[in-house]
């Protein structure tokens, strides 16, 4: 069976790289710039340095800071709009998988036409979309290197997910001086869903020797660093590693794709509009603990990567050892037990469990579910 890896042509990381980013932005021959971006950021001061350093390259810029988390349709329309208007001729986004997202979907329908919805599902585009430029400043999404968009529909309360080689940034940069602001709560839900995108690549159906050398390092670093980064986090070494490791994490699931957590984590976010990476989190282990009846020897790899002795273990106990550390890591970091606690509420599981299925994530998941069984793995995160 054959396999296409995607990844940005560049990819420019490591503490203070901001400059060496700028240097590389310049040679692209681009004039004027919408940086999308969030409030906090804009309010920040951030987005207006990235402008000062990119006027120094000649190049012009408005900002756009309307991209909220779990950007929706709105935001991207609002997005192109400004673009339109300024006349701009390519995106910088800056900050964490709500910019970056609400970015690939102004760049998309900047070249392609058509509504963003147009796009829901596998390479629905047919043009490259304008020039996107993607700069990280949180550690978990990976949004910033990979051919994802997710986009919410207000209207259906469904986050669509948008698989598009065309929405991949020509050039993402990771400068950990740009996290150490991040807030713990933060940190821990980004660094969290990293640890989910690395483990649904690893157990994935279309997991190649490649994507599996990504997933494997990359939670090794988050078991590593995570805690750290949460604990202090000005520690730019931890930040660095987790720079890393989401990078990693991001490389393996571009291209393996993801399961049932995200596919089941993007329908609590549309419908409650909660943090992806906390929604990831506290799903994590109960779907794996459904994968472990065809996956217990991959989720051994799991438990022997996040630094537990598995010698002697048989594939089930590696793969049981594998959902009690992932456990031990999210309650270490604050993150909430249950679903009940984000205020899911029992009764929507059904329409929850429905749009689930309908999600492109949860195609590579290693072991189908019906409909009750996807209920069941809600219910037990409750
Ligand atoms: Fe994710």
């Amino acid at each position: 069976m054959s396999s296409t890896f995607f990844i940005p042509p560049v990819n420019i990381m490591g503490i203070d790289c901001l400059d060496e980013a700028m240097a590389a932005i310049a040679g692209y021959g681009l004039r004027k710039a919408l940086i999308v971006t969030d409030q906090g950021l804009a309010k920040a001061g951030v987005a207006a340095r990235i402008g000062r350093m990119l006027a120094l390259r000649d190049i012009d810029s408005v900002v756009f800071d309307g991209a909220k988390p779990n950007p929706s349709i709105a935001n991207v329309e609002a997005g192109l709009a400004v673009l339109q208007r300024e006349r701009c001729d390519c995106v910088v986004s800056l900050g964490g998988g709500s910019p970056h997202d609400c970015a690939k979907g102004i760049a998309l329908c900047a070249t392609n036409g058509g509504h963003i919805s147009d796009y829901e599902g596998v390479d629905r585009s047919r043009k490259p979309q304008l020039p996107l430029i993607a700069i990280n400043t949180t550690a978990g999404t990976a949004s910033e290197m990979t051919r994802f968009c997710i986009i919410t529909d207000e209207a259906r309360h469904v986050k669509m997910a948008i698989v598009d080689r065309n929405v991949t940034p020509i050039l993402s940069v990771n400068d950990p001086s740009l996290m150490v602001a991040m807030p713990k709560g933060l940190t821990a839900a980004t660094g969290m869903d990293a640890l989910t995108h690395a483990i649904e690549a690893y157990v994935s159906t279309a997991a190649t020797p490649i994507t599996d050398a990504c997933a494997l390092k990359a939670i090794s670093l988050i078991s590593e660093n995570l805690r750290q980064a949460v604990n202090d986090g000005n520690d730019l070494q931890a930040r660095e590693n987790m720079a890393y490791a989401q990078f990693l994490a991001g490389m393996a699931f571009n291209n393996a794709s993801l399961g049932y957590v995200h596919a089941m984590a993007h329908q609590l976010g549309g419908y409650y509009d909660l943090p992806h990476g906390v929604c990831n989190a506290v799903l994590l282990p109960h779907v794996q603990r459904f994968n472990a009846k065809v996956s217990a020897a991959r989720l051994r790899d799991v438990a022997k990567a996040m630094g537990i002795k598995v010698c002697g273990l048989d594939a089930e106990q590696g793969a049981g050892a594998a959902i009690s550390a992932i456990e031990h890591l999210a309650a270490a970091v604050g993150i909430p037990a249950g679903l009940a606690e984000l205020g899911a509420k029992l009764e929507d599981i059904g329409i929850l469990a429905q749009n689930a299925l309908k999600d492109a994530c949860g195609l590579t998941n290693p072991r189908s579910a019906s409909q009750d069984e996807i209920e069941g793995i809600f219910r037990a995160a409750f």
